[in-house]
């Protein structure tokens, strides 16, 4: 266990200005932006890979757990320590360690923020795709760890397509490299791919090679209003299957469009039963050609369709829609929007079912569910608000959310498209993955044979 003479060990290790026992500083890493809490008994902010080496080290020996933590924007208690012991606070590692643009890639600590990375990068032409909706907050290392992904995914992919190798520092200490800094490499197990995506359970992530792209030269966005969700949802399937590949592919429905107008008067956005906000990104005559091809796949459904007018436009919309988490709280003063089987993801096709029985869910539990999100990726964002002191309302609100995730696996789908299992959703993990979870077990016992890396996630 943590005792004084360990604290000591480890503030020589980072330093004393490194390490804290204090109660206030404690308290701030006990959560991150879900409802999930769970206090450490250290916290430290390590500078280097061997200082991460050591301390972990140092917890491997006396059995104490290790959480390792970015911006503390996850959604599912991911970086939340709910078996206490040691926090590691990775923000610090934050530098741009090798900017090698010839090699279209970038080496990285896992503290830099997703939007600082892209800003380092717009000078020379280029861009890290994936962009969620805390980009300007969430780390590089939490985006790995999650497999983040976001707004541009449907074209760009997730944060997987961008990971080259990893240099991870195992539950003993041992540091190891994955992958390379080659575009493609079939040496051995894909242990770059394992990683990725393993929310600090097998080991943490000190530095990274990240894959860059050009920065597309045109963007034009368009907005399709329909009558319902599901016609919207009807409306993405026929896009996506006919060989268009827009660069964002997202749904608002009514109630999140209230919100957001109600937020900001100034965006007016049309209020129908739904929205369908499409990118399109390239060259000139890409994005040309795609935005006709789009016009003419929701013509027969749309209600109306509509051309971002220009940059101004363009740039108002995305981060409204980046707000559209925080604005759900905004509906009503006496509700709060808990992040709770929000997270769903369904094949393409059933994406207009997964529509309708959300808004069934809804009626059944007399819930509001405000839906947006990635729907291009099948990805739905069903937002609640409850009463926090209402313990009538958080049961409605669980029995929901269950039903939503168990719609979503009966549709073929997942739980969790990108906001992570932590232990929001592992309890889910059995009935989604069936016998896989047991490999999954079997190799977390295998490389962290004591349980000491983020204990009480993803149901490993
Ligand atoms: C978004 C976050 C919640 O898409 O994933 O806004
Ligand atoms: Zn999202």
């Amino acid at each position: 266990m943590l005792n004084v003479d360990l604290i000591e060990k480890m503030g020589n290790i980072v330093g004393t200005e490194n390490i804290s026992v204090a109660s206030c500083e404690l308290y701030c890493y006990s959560s991150d932006a879900s409802q999930i809490r769970g206090m450490p008994e250290v916290v430290i902010k390590p500078r280097t890979t061997a200082q991460v080496s050591d301390i972990v080290r140092l917890a491997y020996e006396h059995n104490i757990p290790v959480t390792a933590r970015g911006a503390g924007t996850g959604l599912s208690g991911g970086c939340v320590p709910l078996e206490g012991g040691i926090v590691l606070d990775m923000s610090g590692m934050n530098r741009i360690v090798e900017f090698d643009l010839d090699n279209l890639q970038v080496i990285v600590e896992p503290g830099i923020v997703q939007e600082k990375l892209n800003k380092a990068l717009e000078p020379y032409g280029f861009f890290f795709p994936p962009d969620p909706g805390s980009s300007a907050m969430c780390t590089i290392g939490g985006l790995i760890a999650n497999n983040g992904s976001g707004m541009r995914s449907v074209k760009y992919g997730t944060t997987r397509s961008y990971v080259l190798g990893l240099e991870i520092v195992m539950a003993d200490g041992k540091i190891i490299k994955t992958g390379s800094k080659t575009m493609k490499t079939v040496a051995g197990y894909s242990l770059t791919d394992l990683f990725v995506g393993s929310e600090g359970t097998l080991g943490i992530i000190t530095q990274a090679i990240i894959k860059v792209r050009a920065l597309p030269k045109e963007r034009s966005v368009i907005f399709a209003s329909f009558k319902t969700p599901e016609l919207a949802g009807k409306a993405v399937v026929k896009v996506l299957s006919s060989g268009i590949v827009p660069s964002a592919c997202e749904i608002l429905d009514s109630n999140i469009i209230r919100a957001l107008n109600n937020y900001d008067p100034k965006l007016n956005l049309p209020q129908a039963g739904a929205i369908l906000l499409f990118e399109v990104d390239g060259s000139e005559a890409e994005v040309k050609e795609g935005i006709n091809l789009i016009v003419k796949a929701c013509e027969d459904l749309a209600s109306a369709i509509r051309t971002a007018s220009d940059k101004k436009e363009r740039d108002e919309i995305w981060a409204a829609r980046r707000l559209a988490g925080a604005a759900i709280s905004r509906l009503d003063p006496v509700r709060t929007r808990v992040y709770v089987g929000e997270d769903v993801g369904v094949p393409i096709k059933e994406i207009p079912k997964m529509l309708h029985k959300v808004d069934e869910i809804s009626k059944e539990f007399d819930l509001p569910i405000m839906t947006y999100g990635h729907i291009g990726d099948g990805n739905l964002h069903t937002g609640m608000c409850i009463d926090m002191l209402s313990d009538e309302d958080w049961m409605k609100l669980n029995a929901a959310a269950d039903k939503i995730h168990r719609t979503a696996i009966e549709l073929g789908g997942t739980v969790t498209a990108e906001h992570g299992v932590g232990s929001a959703r592992s309890e889910y993990m059995r009935l989604e993955l069936g016998s896989a979870l047991d490999v999954m077990i079997t190799i977390k016992k295998a490389l962290d044979p004591k349980g000491i890396l983020n204990p009480g996630k993803m149901g490993v």
